[in-house]
């Protein structure tokens, strides 16, 4: 099909699919407008680029089996507060309950209020939803994510191990197979705690954390770099301090001091944008990254993966209003797909057809790649 007749198609399937967005999109995707939108994350091929991360909105198995229905590639389960075998948990301030959410506009974008704050339920709780995670990842459904925050000493002090050995073990048994995928979380209110004032403690645990996880079990390793209150230079220099990790996630949200909480928007994305655009140097493909922060188009998706993400996480863009998601029908997830890939101005599609019209992203074997736009991706 020519260009002018793929966007045709676009207006169209963008108009029926306001009612029910098929499960199989990407398969659509492909033979409707010769696009593939393979992707990839912690090793993992996805059928597209678009997960959920780290949040409220996976806390429980009927938010994942809502995500597999909906065709979602993967999800980030919330963030547990490790324990040792005792029950002791060094970052116990994170484990406590949320209050409650609030979607608001912030800027020309949206943000949800959030404390920071992880995992309230027991660590017996998680390991069910771990379970329930796996059994749809084994099935192809949903690729799932723990997700932990585990103790971060002071220069001067070890690293509490007892809290590593048994989260890690007990993840690792909960989910069966090895490699165990996993998320290591810097919050963004860990940013804002007095534990971040000083830059080489956060480089130590960049460089350290991936060996204690590693000693106790055979993880594929995510972390999950929050926004330091340091400048640019300093998160590329995190970035190279976490080389040990098979992905980073670049970055979560930005700490509002006076407020004592975390915000996205607009300027969530300009920064993390502006960070990565100086990582065009980087040498290796790995870690992969996979990006987070204010995605809330298939355009946004384009500009983190020319900066490297071969896939990326969004939390706030699945809890608007639903009057502001085009689609009429379906869960938010479902709804949030609908218009992130086939938005006829700013969806994946439409925007990847605009790069092949300009010349800037060409077909192989008669295809457009989503894994053409990421610098040094593996297909
Ligand atoms: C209410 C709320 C809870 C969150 N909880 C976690 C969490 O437990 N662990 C984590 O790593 N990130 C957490 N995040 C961060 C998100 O996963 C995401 O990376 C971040 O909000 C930036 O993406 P967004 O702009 O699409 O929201 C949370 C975000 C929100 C809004």
């Amino acid at each position: 099909m020519s260009n002018s007749g793929s966007r045709a198609s676009l207006a169209n399937d963008f108009e029926r699919f306001k009612r029910e967005l098929p499960r199989d999109f990407p398969s659509h995707v492909r033979d409707t407008y010769r696009i593939d939108l393979s992707a990839r994350y912690l090793g993992e091929r996805l059928p597209h680029p678009i997960g959920k991360g780290s949040g409220q909105l996976s806390l429980n198995g009927g938010q994942l089996e809502t995500d597999a229905e909906a065709g979602l590639a993967f999800a980030v389960l919330k963030t547990v507060i490790a324990q040792d075998a005792a029950g002791d948990q060094s970052m116990a301030a994170w484990a406590i309950h949320e209050t409650k959410m609030k979607v608001e506009r912030r800027g020309a974008g949206w943000t949800v209020t959030w404390k920071g704050r992880g995992w309230d339920r027991s660590f017996e709780d998680y390991l069910s939803l771990v379970r329930a995670g796996r059994d749809l990842t084994r099935a192809g459904q949903l690729l799932t994510v723990p997700s932990v925050k585990y103790h971060l000493p002071r220069l001067d002090e070890p690293f509490r191990d007892a809290e590593y050995t048994y989260t890690t073990r007990a993840l690792a048994t909960a989910w069966g197979e090895s490699p165990l995928p996993l998320e290591k979380d810097f919050s963004p209110t860990l940013a804002g705690d007095r534990l971040a004032d000083e830059r080489q403690q956060i480089l130590r645990w960049l460089r350290e954390v991936p060996q204690h996880i590693r000693a106790h079990a055979d993880v594929r390793l995510s972390m999950k770099l929050m926004n330091a209150r340091f400048d640019d230079d300093f998160q590329r220099e995190m970035m190279e301090a976490a080389g040990e990790a098979d992905a980073l996630v670049v970055f979560n949200r930005l700490f509002d001091a006076e407020q004592g909480l975390a915000y996205g928007g607009p300027e969530l994305s300009e920064r993390n944008l502006r960070v990565l655009d100086r990582a065009s140097d980087r040498p290796t493909v790995r870690p992969s990254l996979s990006g987070t922060g204010n995605i809330h188009s298939g355009r946004m998706i384009v500009e983190y993966a020319l900066r490297g993400c071969s896939s990326v996480q969004l939390h706030t863009f699945f809890q608007l209003p639903l009057e502001e998601y085009p689609a009429s029908d379906g869960s938010r997830t479902q709804r949030a797909l609908h218009a992130l890939i086939f938005d006829p101005r700013d969806g994946l599609i439409a925007v990847m057809l605009e790069r092949e019209g300009s010349g800037s992203l060409e077909r192989h074997g008669g295809e457009l790649l989503f894994l053409d736009l990421v610098p040094g991706a593996k297909r």
